[in-house]
């Protein structure tokens, strides 16, 4: 490895909130968003009004995510792993931040231009009033946002094979570091991350 070794060995209780939240969320709304279709238009117009909020506060997490990671430092890639890893580890988490921020804002658009129903981010967002109904518009980011669902189970998936991998064929301190009473082993001169 020839980067320079991060001094920060553990993410800190902020990171360690939003990976969580934003990631049980997220979970739960890739697996129970598949069954939106299936449901009488007055039943999914209610459950719809949990969905899009969830929806929007992952944006928001998001945005406050980001500007978390661009003004702290994280940790950076532990011992045990090779150049392959290093990359392909960046490449993952670089793509989770764009599909996260693109699955929500697709959501909220497909919302505005849908004709069969009104969205009503925890009943008080109305998203369905914020343009008039188009249904090209609405089908189009109906595909995107449905596409980009299926992109971020996959990654998901990975990421969860990954961080196993990590503990328990690399034993290495990649999973326990986000956990959140996880122990690593300390390095003297590291410190904790924020
Ligand atoms: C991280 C955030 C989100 C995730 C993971 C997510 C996930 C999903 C999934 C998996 C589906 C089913 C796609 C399909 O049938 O192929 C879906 C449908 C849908 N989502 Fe989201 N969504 C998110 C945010 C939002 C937001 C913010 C809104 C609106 C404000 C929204 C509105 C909708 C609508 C209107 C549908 C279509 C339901 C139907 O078939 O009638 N979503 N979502």
């Amino acid at each position: 490895m020839n980067e320079k070794m991060s001094e920060i060995i553990k993410y800190g209780s902020t990171a360690k909130w939003l990976h969580w939240v934003i990631g049980v969320i997220v979970i739960i709304m890739l697996i129970f968003g598949r069954t939106l279709e299936s449901l009488e238009l007055a039943e999914r117009e209610q459950i719809i009004m949990g969905h899009s909020g969830l929806g929007t506060l992952v944006l928001l997490l998001m945005i406050i995510r980001v500007a978390w990671h661009i003004s702290h430092e994280t940790p950076g890639p532990t011992q045990t792993m090779g150049e392959w890893q290093v990359r392909l580890s960046k490449l993952m988490q670089g793509s989770f931040y764009v599909l996260l921020i693109l699955q929500p804002i697709f959501g909220i658009l497909q919302a505005m231009y849908l004709l069969d129903y009104e969205v009503l981010a925890f009943g008080v967002i109305d998203y369905s009033g914020m343009a008039a109904n188009d249904v090209d518009k609405a089908r189009l980011f109906h595909i995107c946002h449905s596409l980009n669902s299926v992109i971020l189970s996959v990654l998901v998936i990975g990421h969860m094979g990954a961080a196993l991998y990590h503990h328990f064929i690399q034993k290495d301190d990649v999973l326990r570091r986000m956990l959140p009473f996880g122990k690593v082993k300390t390095r003297s001169e590291s410190v904790e991350g924020q």
